[in-house]
């Protein structure tokens, strides 16, 4: 089960409009990678529930074919928390023990070790841990060996530095203990307050910490680490075309049908397929997608969905999500002011 549902308050303005959980992280939108990861371990049957965005998610994934895997989406009412979206798959789930994945993380070593400890061992769930540096931020498991203790959620004091990592193993048990919580401060029926449940009536619930990196890309700086990390795996190749005036330094990704003209490429970076670069520079950690032209213009550690057009900009873009259809350009038109026509959330740093 993949949860690709959410309100994706922190991804404002392109939350407004779009699915996060298809961004593209390196050309890639993240939700793919969730769904190669739950292959890779031998999953062939998905559900994925959805919320406001279904139609723009159903578009992307298809049934699942690409993947050789069978999707069944399912229509969350609103996105009430991830215990809820349990609920909401009961009759999808049925009896089935069933990995639980949150569509908008990434996870570096996939979840195949993950899932066959789990089909070893006779637990009632298992959850994925990482180390991390601010546990502060995180839900966050006390451990007694290998079994879970207790979750706090944000611990003032973490109990260790072991934070959830967005996948979790359950069997049909975490329904009952979903319909037995009430919802939280924040309105929402929690899976923390779910497994807490599970360990409360003594059942078995294990830690399996991984050792690679994984992001929560809720937020914009960790989407653009989570490009960062996986751009730095890129191998080189060019489908497009540069011409002799341009240079390309480092590992850089030209697909299909891009052009780059008297331009300076500095990987890792990938350019996507149609996308224009024309006496312009892109720095290192930039994902340009489809059918973008950047001309005259610099660029780095950002990025430009599909069909963006950026001129004459006379500073360095920076540290930048920029959706899809977009238009910045510098006008020469009296009187010489800024114009701006911004969706509800947008941000804008002038220098
Ligand atoms: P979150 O990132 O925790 O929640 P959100 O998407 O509402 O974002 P924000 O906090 O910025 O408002 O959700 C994790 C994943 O689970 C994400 O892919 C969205 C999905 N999700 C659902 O499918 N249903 C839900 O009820 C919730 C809360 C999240």
């Amino acid at each position: 089960m993949i949860l690709s549902g959410g309100e994706g308050t922190r991804l404002r303005p392109i939350t407004h409009t779009s699915a996060k959980q298809l961004v593209p992280v390196a050309n890639k939108p993240i939700l793919f990678y969730g769904l190669e990861a739950l292959r890779e371990a031998g999953i062939r049957d998905i559900g994925i529930i959805v919320g406001d965005t279904e139609a723009e998610i159903r578009a992307a994934v298809g049934d699942g074919s690409d993947w050789g895997v069978e999707v069944t989406y399912i229509r969350q009412e609103a996105p009430l928390g991830l215990a809820h979206a349990v609920l909401t798959a009961e009759p999808f789930l049925a009896d089935s023990p069933f990995v639980m994945y949150l569509g908008d993380n990434l996870i570096k070593e996939g979840v195949a070790s993950f899932v066959d400890e789990f089909r070893r061992k006779d637990v009632e769930a298992l959850i994925l841990l990482a180390r991390v540096e601010e546990p502060q931020r995180f839900g966050v498991a006390e451990l007694d060996g290998n079994r879970i203790v207790r979750l706090v959620e944000k611990p003032k004091v973490p109990p260790s530095d072991l934070a959830l990592v967005g996948a979790y193993m359950f069997r049909p048990s975490i329904i009952e203990a979903s319909r037995a919580i009430k919802p939280s401060w924040r309105d929402e029926l929690e899976i923390t307050d779910a497994i807490q449940h599970l360990i409360d009536e003594g059942k078995q619930v294990e830690a399996h910490i991984i050792n690679g990196w994984w992001k929560d890309t809720g937020r914009l700086e960790d989407l653009l680490e989570a490009n960062r990390m996986i751009l730095e795996g890129v191998v080189s190749r060019c489908d497009g075309s540069v011409d002799e005036e341009s240079r390309v330094d480092g590992r850089v990704v030209i697909e299909e049908g891009a052009e780059v003209v008297r331009s300076v490429l500095r990987g890792p970076a990938i350019v996507g397929r149609g996308s224009k670069v024309v006496d312009s520079f892109i720095g290192p950690f930039t994902s340009i997608y489809y059918g973008v032209t950047l001309e005259r213009s610099e660029i780095e550690h950002s990025i430009v969905l599909e069909n963006s057009h950026i001129s004459d900009i006379p500073g360095r873009i920076e540290d930048s999500l920029i959706g899809k259809n977009v238009e910045i350009a510098r006008s020469m038109a009296r009187p010489s002011t800024f114009r701006f026509v911004l969706g509800d959330n947008s941000r804008v740093g002038l220098v």
